[in-house]
């Protein structure tokens, strides 16, 4: 499939997910560095994430690469948006990181599961490269399900944060 084969709803999916991993590398760049400060013992969880974000994004960016396809206008966005959210959560230690995980990696996997839906039997490539990187994910949503239901507001406001902050990129980048 090429840029002129491949069809545009398929292109801004694409797109859409290179832009949300490029993000998400911004979340756990600034997670990892206040982590030093405010959660030592979970660096190395946030650098494992982050190398895994780095692996997903790398693949997406070849996939957009080798159709032509070009990628989001709002990337440098993305970063700094997933910069600022990993900042702040960052800043509440293990509780804020790992719910930010998990309030992120859900819409994420949310997300992921209906772009399967709408791509089967219209692009194989696409989707066995959606279901290989959901592995990974779910393990990175995962790590944060013991803060899922936590009753503490601050951390409910990291939550409702996290998650409209995800979705709202994601139509951002479906535009744009
Ligand atoms: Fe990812
Ligand atoms: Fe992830």
């Amino acid at each position: 499939m090429t840029a002129s084969t491949c069809p545009t709803d398929i292109q801004r999916l694409l797109r859409v997910n290179h832009s949300g991993e490029f993000g998400a590398i911004g979340i756990y760049q600034a997670q990892r560095l206040l982590a030093r400060l405010t959660w030592p013992q979970g660096v190395t969880l946030v650098d494992e994430m982050l190398q895994h974000e780095r692996g997903h994004l790398a693949r997406f960016g070849d996939l957009l690469v080798r159709r032509g396809i070009r990628s989001c206008y709002a990337l440098p966005l993305w970063r700094l948006g997933g910069w600022l959210l990993g900042a702040l959560t960052g800043l509440f230690g293990r509780r804020g990181i790992l719910l930010c995980t998990f309030s992120v990696e859900s819409t994420v996997l949310h997300h992921l599961a209906e772009q399967r839906g709408q791509l089967a039997g219209r692009d194989e490539e696409f989707v066995a490269l959606i279901a290989d990187i959901e592995h990974e994910e779910r393990a990175h949503r995962d790590h944060g399900l013991a803060y899922a239901a936590t009753p503490n507001l601050p951390l409910r406001a990291i939550d409702a944060l996290a998650r409209t902050a995800t979705k709202f990129a994601i139509r951002l980048s479906l535009r744009f």
